[in-house]
């Protein structure tokens, strides 16, 4: 009864009035303590001298800790333990913690953080690709995957091309910046509240950090101010050094970076430099593809393999490429630990070989959609309820060809591939026909402000490369009155996961809403979680929901039946009430009745996903589940005198399956595009020739605000069931419309070539900011002069 439905986010009301409460909103007991990092000033040198007199002595410092103060691990790497808590002898990049400041205030924390002076011999740094690829600064030697002969193919190939994209980072501009704060308790025990997607995480790092098994350390987080990616690994910091504090000296702590900071220490979106080469055929049709992949990972490992996989894995985005060689360096630069952020490099893999057939189609002059469609995968097998929306313009519901199903490079095959009808609907409701005549009319006709218009689609896979993360726990009690506390292993970071899941809790015991309680996520009370990422969320803990709720519904049915003498799954359980035999009860009657019964009202619940295999060396097997498929159109307009642009409209279809709420997932979808838009368009990051982030502001790093929306934005959801058995055969909506907003870079490039006789390829980088877009108009009207 309740899923489905597009009821509002849980918090909105307390979002929207200030009083949603966040970590820093936490009323702190009296003598709690508030810390601050003092951080690196060089990129790479070797600390000479430490001299912190001035910072102990600063009014309201308590304690001042340094790398050999730390009593057990120094490390709050998610993998690789290459990443101390506090640098020890050697700095690796600008904005390095090196001392922690324990002080009465936030502020006196922070300025007095500012008062260490640190000596450091300078070591050469490494900054860009080219000196990491030189110095072979490298996180493992390249990885390469490949399918066929890709360069005979190529040399077979009628037409060759090569060409080299850049896409920039991204910085995740969370509002609520990276935030913690530990109470000690009893024999050492840590009650943490993080800001975190991942608070198991945060419980081994802090349990390592004060030399106690993970039983000893509490981690809740009822919801953050946005994550993005940002908030999987990035939080252990603060946490632990909240945690190591608090150890000694027997104090809560609070620690939150105001914006600057959490701007210069913490890992943004990995950048790609995407070099390739490609051979075609007259109609487009790619015949052999070749990419190498370069990413700066930054000083530490993080999570850059399984991003740089993910890239990898997504190289073919909708296309079939009969011969494709994918090779990937991952750079180790002086530069902050690149890390997760929406997409999980699947954007940065995918942006290549869009790239890539916008080319193509401009050297055979052809509309790229027709060479996109052409290049596409084939259509799909039917199976097992996937049933289509009715009413396509041109689609292939009804019968599907039972075509054998195509295999990525990776050896998945691609059943379900739903593009060339979601692609032929939204090309009609779009009206991308006739839209692109017109913006070639206004072209002919206008010769300072150009449009371009731009499809894209997207082929996301879902689920966790690393196989044993797809798993989740849940914790459902009823009590006595028929009320229900919910609890379950994912986080809520504006997502809308939370409602999403309580949902699906309502649905199983046939109640309303408001007699679920959704609580914050806690590690007491399930365990072993994975990160709330690879927008699995709610496939993974909406599924161990059902079960948990399952067993005890099943309880309760066993109970009622007996007592009626008939069999339990004729026990039927509906808007609030049971019936049973011809008899009605409340939810709550029954609950009350199965309570004085002694019938246990409590259970856990537990889901893996099925049929996943995945060999990381090889490049080989199953590693999606399922994959979740979008298009967006996208019409900008241009000034030539400025490079200034903007998004005029977008229109976007995209498959979440049977949505579990279409109002929070139309919220993904817009502000997945967004993002996705800003990444491509405005958002810049700019370290110097010493490696100092000199965008570390909303000042001089712009993200897309109200204003930069599209001025007509049309979603819809494809509504056709996921034909694997998902949660109410749903799809994973978090990430995927990310990146459709590709379709504005695409878009911009078509503006761009409109600007000269056409016959030189834009060869537009991300982001493709004004002035990005001033050179390459410059370039396209063959003056290079600017
Ligand atoms: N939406 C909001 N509002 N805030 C966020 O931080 N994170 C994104 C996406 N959508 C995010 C968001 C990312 S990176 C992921 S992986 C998914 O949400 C995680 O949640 P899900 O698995 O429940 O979709
Ligand atoms: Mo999302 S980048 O998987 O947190």
């Amino acid at each position: 009864m309740s899923v489905a439905k597009p009821l509002p986010h849980d918090s909105g009301p307390l979002h929207v009035t200030g009083q949603a409460r966040y970590v820093d909103d936490i009323p702190l007991p009296a003598n709690a303590l508030h810390l601050a990092f003092g951080l690196a000033t060089e990129a790479h040198g070797r600390i000479l001298s430490v001299d912190l007199a001035a910072v102990r002595s600063a009014p309201g410092v308590v304690a001042v800790l340094r790398a050999g103060d730390l009593p057990f691990a120094n490390d709050c790497s998610p993998s690789a333990h290459d990443e101390p808590l506090l640098a020890d002898g050697v700095v690796h990049y600008v904005g390095q913690p090196v001392f922690l400041v324990a002080a009465t205030s936030h502020q006196a924390a922070r300025k007095a953080a500012r008062l260490g002076r640190i000596a450091y011999e300078a070591l050469p740094a490494i900054l860009t690709h080219d000196q990491a690829l030189a110095a072979d600064s490298r996180f493992g030697p390249p990885v390469i995957w490949s399918r066929g002969d890709t360069a005979a193919a190529i040399a077979a190939a009628p037409h060759v091309l090569e060409g080299r994209l850049e896409v920039g980072g991204q910085e995740h501009f969370y509002l609520e910046g990276q935030a913690a704060f530990a109470l000690p308790g009893e024999y050492g025990d840590m009650h943490v509240i993080s800001s975190t997607q991942h608070p198991t995480e945060i419980q081994h790092k802090v349990a390592e950090a004060i030399g106690l098994p993970m039983h000893s350390v509490r981690v809740e987080c009822r919801r953050m101010g946005g994550g993005f990616g940002g908030k999987e690994s990035q939080g252990n910091a603060l946490a632990v050094a909240c945690a190591v504090v608090a150890r000694a000296t027997g104090r809560p702590c609070k620690m939150r970076y105001d914006r600057d900071d959490d701007m210069v220490i913490t890992g943004k979106r990995h950048d790609f430099r995407i070099d390739y080469r490609v051979g075609h055929d007259d109609d487009g049709r790619i015949l052999g593809v070749e990419f190498t992949h370069a990413t700066r990972a930054g000083w530490a490992l993080d999570l850059t393999h399984p991003v740089a996989d993910r890239a990898m894995l997504h190289a073919d985005n909708a296309y079939w490429l009969p011969a494709i060689r994918i090779e990937s360096h991952r750079l180790r630069t002086n530069t902050q630990s690149a890390t997760a952020y929406r997409g999980f490099g699947g954007p940065q893999g995918m942006v290549g070989i869009e790239r890539v057939l916008d080319h193509v189609a401009h050297a055979v002059g052809r509309d790229p959609l027709e060479v996109r469609r052409r290049n596409f995968y084939a259509a799909p097998v039917a199976a097992p309820g996937g049933r289509l929306p009715p009413g396509p313009p041109e689609g292939i519901s009804g019968k599907m060809k039972a075509a054998p199903a195509q295999t990525t490079h990776y050896g998945q095959e691609v059943r379900d591939f739903v593009l060339h009808d979601l692609v032929a609907r939204l090309e009609a409701t779009s009206d991308y026909a006739a839209r692109r005549a017109a913006v070639r009319a206004w072209n002919a006709a206008n010769p300072v402000l150009k449009k371009g218009i731009a499809l894209t689609p997207v082929k996301f896979g879902i689920s966790f490369t690393l196989t044993h993360l797809n798993q989740a726990g849940a914790l459902v009690h009823v009590y006595q009155d028929g009320s229900i506390h919910l609890n379950h292993g994912g986080t809520e970071m504006g997502q809308g996961l939370f409602q999403k899941v309580a949902q699906v809790a309502a649905r199983e015991f046939g109640v309303e809403m408001a007699a679920v309680r959704i609580t914050a996520t806690d590690t007491a009370k399930v365990p072993n979680t994975s990160a709330t990422a690879a927008s699995s969320g709610s496939d993974l803990n909406g599924m161990a929901v059902q079960a948990a709720c399952a067993e005890v519904r099943g309880r309760m049915a066993v109970h009622l039946g007996a007592r009626h003498q008939v069999p339990p799954e004729t026990v039927v359980f509906r808007e609030g009430r049971v019936q049973v035999a011809g008899a009605e009860y409340s939810f709550a009657e029954v609950a009350g009745m199965a309570y004085a019964a002694r019938i246990s009202l409590s259970a856990t619940g537990f889901y893996k996903t099925p049929e996943i295999t995945w060999d990381r060396v090889k490049g080989r097997g199953r590693p999606f589940f399922y994959f979740a498929y979008g298009a967006a159109v996208t019409e900008v307009v241009v000034d030539t005198l400025t490079g200034e642009n903007r998004i005029l409209r977008a229109d976007i279809l995209h498959d979440t399956g049977a949505s579990l709420n279409p109002a929070l997932d139309i919220g993904q979808i817009e502000g997945g595009y967004v993002q996705g838009a800003g990444w491509l368009t405005t958002e810049e990051l700019v370290w110097d020739d010493k490696g100092r982030l000199r965008t570390h502001a909303p000042s001089t790093y712009k993200i897309p605000a109200c204003g930069d929306r599209p001025r007509l934005f049309n979603v819809a959801l494809y509504g056709r069931e996921n034909p694997e058995p998902t949660i109410y055969r749903s799809k994973a909506v978090g990430e995927p419309p990310f990146m459709l907003g590709i379709s504005a870079l695409m878009a911009l490039s078509d503006a761009v070539a409109a600007c000269g006789d056409g016959r030189i390829y834009p060869d537009l980088n991300g982001p493709a900011t004004a002035e990005r877009m001033l050179a390459a108009i410059r370039r396209q009207q063959g003056r290079d002069d600017v």
